[in-house]
């Protein structure tokens, strides 16, 4: 893919309808729309009607009345990695568990293996394949963890293959430094110094070399204690790196509350969530990322607290946690359909969850998940009558245009 060969969208998008909550200034706008799209950027979005005539003989792009919505926001994904756990999906309906399976030597660290027998250009082409499958379904801005490398090399080389798929396909790509994620064999009963060279050695040099947006853990009784956690936050801070956490998945560990305490971005999966966690994370602003596809893999009862941080005003992001282990989910639409079906989210909840909420969930709230001048070009055309039907049709990609910072990325007018 070379993103710069792909047509512009310099020129006046008219025919317009825009979904609810499109606006990054909160604004609607009954009846038609019209954007306005000059290198890469939104600049002038509005009623149709009110189109100022300098922009009258730019380029037009007639929507025909699409909906549209901003460029879909995947806040939690795992997209790197080698091999595939299907084996262990037929072992889960055999009867074992998830952690089961995991203390038997699969799981995470099954992925570890692979992934680093993996060279850096076969994980690209893998995970690109895969990023494909995303962006065919709107995604413009995603975020790629690592993870299954534990170690500094294979660490960065996920991390590196995150940074090459958001040059050549013109996403948006936050990576987040997943080294907390497992222990390795060579490391068994020695987590305090895994988490030492996570602290010490790879956290600081794969931020020296750019490459991290953010720091994660795993915080579960099969991964990282909350005092492991805490180390791990705490040299995150020192060199300036914003946190969040997989936390109360399994469990409910207090990883919430200790991730608020650090002005965490987001946490995750959440199913096991306390009410202090949740007033922690309401005054922290930290959002709660809703992984409904985890959830159904791991045929999961225990409900996160929907109804709770919906009083508590906590903003709530959906995405696939695309990964190879519990969520093997390719379209964040599907994602939106089971946050509703599953979760009780309403519509505008789940689609404010792969928008807005979602950016918030990666920092990049100022720039991502809303339109609005000055912003990224970074919008949908669908072939929906209504909003809804984003939530509602399931298997199907009604998709008709992709505009990826002012690009023609998927999908054609004609
Ligand atoms: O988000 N919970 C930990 N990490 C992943 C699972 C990773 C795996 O099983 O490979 C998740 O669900
Ligand atoms: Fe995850």
């Amino acid at each position: 893919m070379n993103f710069s060969e792909l047509p512009s969208a310099d020129g006046a998008w008219t025919g317009l309808r825009l979904a609810p909550g499109a606006l990054a200034d909160d604004t609607a706008i009954d009846g038609e729309a019209a954007i306005v799209v000059a290198g890469g950027l939104v600049r002038w979005v509005g009623a149709a009607a009110a189109l100022p005539a300098d922009f009258a003989a730019l380029p037009r792009f007639d929507g025909g009345g699409a909906l549209v919505t901003p460029g879909l926001v995947d806040c939690h994904t795992h997209l790197v990695y080698g091999g595939d756990r299907a084996n262990e999906f037929a072992m889960r309906l055999a009867g074992a568990s998830y952690e089961a399976i995991a203390q038997a030597g699969g799981g995470i660290v099954s992925s570890v293996r692979a992934t680093r027998a993996a060279d850096e250009d076969t994980l690209y082409v893998q995970a690109a394949a895969r990023l494909e499958q995303l962006l065919a379904d709107g995604v413009c801005a995603i975020e790629i963890k690592s993870g299954y490398g534990l170690a500094l090399a294979h660490e960065r080389k996920q991390l590196r293959v995150a940074r090459r798929l958001g040059e050549a396909y013109g996403v948006t790509v936050r990576s987040t430094f997943l080294g907390a994620h497992a222990l390795t064999p060579e490391y068994a009963g020695r987590s305090g110094d895994y988490i030492d060279l996570v602290c010490r050695e790879m956290m600081p040099a794969l931020a020296a070399e750019g490459l991290i947006d953010a720091v994660d853990v795993f915080c579960e009784r099969i991964a990282f204690t909350l005092a492991e956690t805490e180390r791990v936050f705490k040299a995150a801070k020192a060199l300036g790196l914003p946190v969040k956490l997989h936390a109360e998945q399994l469990s409910d560990m207090g990883g919430a509350a200790l991730a608020a305490r650090y002005g965490a971005l987001s946490c995750d999966h959440i199913e096991h969530l306390s009410a202090e966690g949740i007033a922690a994370m309401r005054a922290a602003g930290t959002v709660a990322v809703l992984l409904p596809g985890a959830y159904y893999t791991l045929r999961d009862t225990h409900l996160p607290p929907i109804e709770a941080l919906r009083a508590a005003g906590v903003p709530m992001a959906v995405s696939t946690d695309h990964n190879p282990g519990t969520s093997p989910a390719l379209s964040l639409l599907l994602m939106v359909n089971m946050a509703c079906t599953l979760f009780r989210l309403t519509v505008p909840e789940a689609l404010a969850g792969v928008t807005r909420h979602a950016a918030r969930a990666l920092g990049i709230g100022d720039t991502h998940g809303a339109i609005g001048v000055g912003r990224p070009a970074d919008f949908v055309l669908w072939q929906v009558r209504d909003a809804a039907e984003l939530a509602y049709w399931f298997g199907q990609r009604p998709l008709r245009v992709a505009v990826r910072r002012g690009r023609i990325a998927s999908g054609s007018l004609a």
